[in-house]
């Protein structure tokens, strides 16, 4: 399958975000192969049906030399993808350094690094500097793509700084944002060191979305109280130019879900795992191994419930997929080493020499594997301590119509305000409530449960990707009649 393939008709749209939606292995000096990857945000632009996609972002490889580059190019051009190169210094200090060190935890409320905190300015600096010069790596990669009528759509934290880039190219650009991870309360977003310049390039954009209506409103708070900016029912003012800012929940292509569970691979797959797990209620979790993830609060949550309901010990098992990410920030490797230790401990306490409580995986599925798993599961397990949306929940509900199994749900993951009235919503900090609600989900009669997953099944499959990104992309079209109005006013 192609990222975004040809659209007759389509309007142009630019998508630009940090990561391209391949993942490229170089087997040669010239040579290249490519695999379409399948993130949240990949799945949903992959929805996208109507516009014609060119996707603009970094390969996630190193390649120095220029005829690499070239090959690597050539091959994208193919996938209708077009790759900014970053060299291994930008990758450290921008996407290790300041989106993945700084700018995640912080949007998730985890704070700034410590480190950061103590040491001289230095670090923060270098990696900002280092932020801007790779926004400014690919707001030229656009501009040299850019064609009049195209619309660019950028994507998350890591291009904050892209708009106000692209709109020094070219004002008539349109251009819209959008943020996949929640946004901070106003004072959270307060102590980050480059709080101005960030919320003021975004404001370059003209239109800004978020997931949900809360971050929205912290958006419009943080530009209200930091930059002394007016909050309008549309958005931001500033000096009579109009920000528009508003919610846009995503969602998932539920069709590809639905119709992968009828393929006989997958049908004959859903067989042996019933087959391996049978006695057993399944449990699931299947996250990247992230700290806002919550993996060792969940575990812990789950070795409370088994100390306490001993009747449950051999009739219950925790599938936890865990996908690697971002392994060279240091934060996530000492995650790694305490989830595996928290799941040997409740191994070794609750094992028989025949059966183990955790089955827990440190890598990613393919999708067909995936698919089968969300099919068997009794109870999803997904308590982010903070998520943007979560779309976990919205596969694992979408995969669910024979079985109707009950999904558990943090209340600080975007989702819980579309699955909330479906799900069982839990405090992730809460580890007796997360227990108890394990017990809740596991004795759930029939009847409950059934209308339970009705709720969420209307939803996954009424608000789609699709929609979302149509939604979208139309209301950053209207801004372009809006801003023409007002000049001919
Ligand atoms: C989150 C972010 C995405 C990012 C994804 C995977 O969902 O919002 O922008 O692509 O995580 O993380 P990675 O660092 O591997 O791109």
């Amino acid at each position: 399958e192609e990222a975004g393939a040809a659209r007759p008709f389509g309007q142009r749209l630019l998508v630009v975000a940090n990561r391209l939606p391949v993942s490229a292995v170089r087997r040669g000096e010239d040579s290249w192969s490519l695999d379409i990857s399948a993130g949240g945000l990949v799945s949903a632009l992959l929805g996208v049906k109507q516009f014609e996609a060119r996707w603009i972002g970094w390969a996630g490889v190193n390649v120095p030399d220029e005829i690499g580059q070239k090959a690597l190019t050539k091959a994208l051009a193919e996938k209708r993808c077009i790759p900014v190169f970053l060299d291994e210094e930008i990758v450290h200090q921008y996407y290790n350094g300041y989106c993945n060190n700084i700018l995640w935890p912080l949007f998730h409320y985890l704070g700034l690094p410590q480190e950061d905190r103590l040491a001289t300015t230095r670090s923060f600096q270098s990696q900002f500097a280092a932020y801007k010069k790779a926004n400014q790596m690919f707001a030229d990669v656009v501009n040299a793509h850019y064609e009049e009528g195209d619309v660019v759509w950028c994507h998350d934290y890591h291009l904050m700084y892209l708009p106000e880039c692209l709109k020094k190219y070219n004002t008539k650009m349109k251009v819209g944002w959008f943020l996949h991870t929640p946004f901070p309360s106003s004072e959270i977003h307060r102590t980050l060191p480059s709080r101005y310049e960030l919320l003021r390039s975004v404001l370059a954009a003209d239109l800004v979305g978020f997931h949900t209506y809360d971050y929205a409103r912290h958006f419009v708070s943080a530009c209200t109280r930091i930059l002394g900016l007016e909050g309008t029912p549309e958005g931001v003012e500033d000096q009579g130019k109009l920000t528009r800012v508003a919610a846009f929940p995503i969602g998932i292509d539920s069709d590809r879900f639905i119709r992968a569970l009828e393929l006989p691979q997958v049908q004959e797959h859903i067989k042996e795992l019933k087959e391996r797990f049978s006695g057993r209620k399944v449990m699931l979790g299947v996250d990247r191994l992230d700290m806002i993830k919550g993996i060792p609060q969940k575990l812990l949550a789950f070795e409370k419930f088994l100390e306490e309901n001993p009747y449950w010990r051999d009739k219950v098992v925790l599938l936890q997929i865990a996908v690697p990410t971002r392994t060279d920030v240091p934060e996530y490797q000492k995650l790694t080493s305490q989830v595996h230790e928290i799941v040997g401990r409740i191994n070794g306490r609750f094992g028989t020499l025949t059966a183990v409580p955790i089955h827990h995986l440190d890598c990613s599925l393919d999708f067909h594997a995936l698919c089968a798993l969300y099919a068997v599961t009794d109870v999803a397990l997904v308590t982010s301590l903070r998520d943007g949306m979560n779309l976990v929940s919205y596969e694992f509900v979408a995969c669910q119509e024979a079985k109707k199994g009950v999904l558990v749900l943090s209340e600080f993951a975007g989702a819980a305000q579309s699955l909330g009235a479906g799900a069982v919503l839990v405090n992730p900090w809460n580890i007796t409530e997360v227990a108890a609600s394990i017990g809740q989900a596991l004795n759930m009669p029939a009847e409950e449960r059934e209308k339970r997953h009705c709720h969420n099944f209307h939803h996954v499959t009424e608000h789609t990707a699709q929609e979302w990104a149509e939604t979208f992309v139309s209301e950053l079209n209207d801004t372009v009649v809006e801003a023409q109005l007002r000049s001919s006013k």
